[in-house]
């Protein structure tokens, strides 16, 4: 199903050129391990759906856990097809191409939803979260990762914020590989100017706290970190929110045991009530 508004077509082509060329080893833990340390039990079991797969890295990982199947939608072909690729030869997995907005999927089939990084990208968020309510099952939870907002944080984090929104508008205007060059470009940059000080400030306790607030900490080579930048730099559309709006989302929906935790942005998590 190909996307009908110009806003999320804009998207769906800028990750796609992310997802035809960016390559490189798996990392050792991905955003699943991070947000299923937070979350109060296993939710792997039954039907799981990963909305908004990307190239499928924590598709594979949750499939890797023969006690559920996994659904992954994503709004791009190329990513379709890499997380196809990527969990081939694994029959818990199925792959569609959905957008999360009007997800082509029935009410009440999952018994855990999952989200990260997309519904920030989303020109109507919050459609986008009920939908994701819809297809939960009664008795199964929902968890979704989203941006931070800054308003709570050091002046100069919310300054360098502001200077990046500022190179956003003028890169979110180039062409999706020309963009994708530029970070290739800047990535050894970032490494060397962010991910190796921080790095440093983490081989001791009383400077860990400082290495934590240092983005692009998690680059493990030079070239690494060329697919971060270009998701930071390409995406049309970038909401970013307070803990109590996420927190609202979901209690607005009427989920119970709702949570939130910080993992530079939002963690939330909840319950849809009912009888499965
Ligand atoms: C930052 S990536 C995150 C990918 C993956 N969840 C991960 O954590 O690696 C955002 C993903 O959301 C997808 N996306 C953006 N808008 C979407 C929409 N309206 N419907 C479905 N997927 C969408 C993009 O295609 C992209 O793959």
């Amino acid at each position: 199903m190909a996307p009908d508004e110009p806003l999320t077509r804009r998207t769906a082509e800028r990750y796609g050129c992310l997802w035809a060329n960016s390559r490189g080893p798996v990392p050792a833990s991905y955003h699943y391990e991070k947000v299923r340390a937070l979350l109060p039990s296993d939710p792997l079991h039954g039907l799981v759906l990963d909305a908004g797969c990307g190239d499928g890295i924590d598709t594979a990982r949750m499939a890797a856990a023969d006690s559920c199947r996994v659904v992954g939608v994503d709004l791009t072909e190329e990513g379709v097809r890499r997380t196809a690729q990527r969990t081939a030869g694994r029959r818990n997995v199925m792959v569609i191409r959905g957008d999360l907005e009007r997800l082509p999927l029935q009410d009440g089939r999952f018994d855990f939803v999952y989200s990260y990084g997309v519904l920030h990208h989303l020109p109507h968020p919050a459609e986008g979260f009920r939908e994701l309510v819809r297809v939960l099952r009664p008795g199964g939870w929902l968890a979704v990762y989203v941006y931070e907002d800054f308003a709570a944080r050091a002046p100069a984090e919310r300054a360098l914020l502001r200077l990046v929104n500022g190179l956003r508008r003028v890169t979110v205007a180039m062409p999706p590989r020309a963009l994708f060059g530029l970070c290739r470009l800047a990535s050894p940059f970032v490494f060397a100017g962010l991910t190796v000080p921080a790095r440093v400030l983490g081989r001791w306790q009383a400077t860990q706290g400082l290495s934590e607030r240092i983005p692009y900490r998690q680059g493990r080579s030079p070239m690494d970190l060329t697919g971060d930048l270009y998701d930071r730099f390409a995406a049309p559309l970038e909401h970013r929110y307070d803990r109590a709006t996420v927190e609202q989302w979901f209690r607005q929906a009427g989920l119970t045991q709702v949570a939130t935790a910080p993992l530079r942005g939002w963690v939330g998590w909840g319950v849809k009530p009912g009888q499965a």
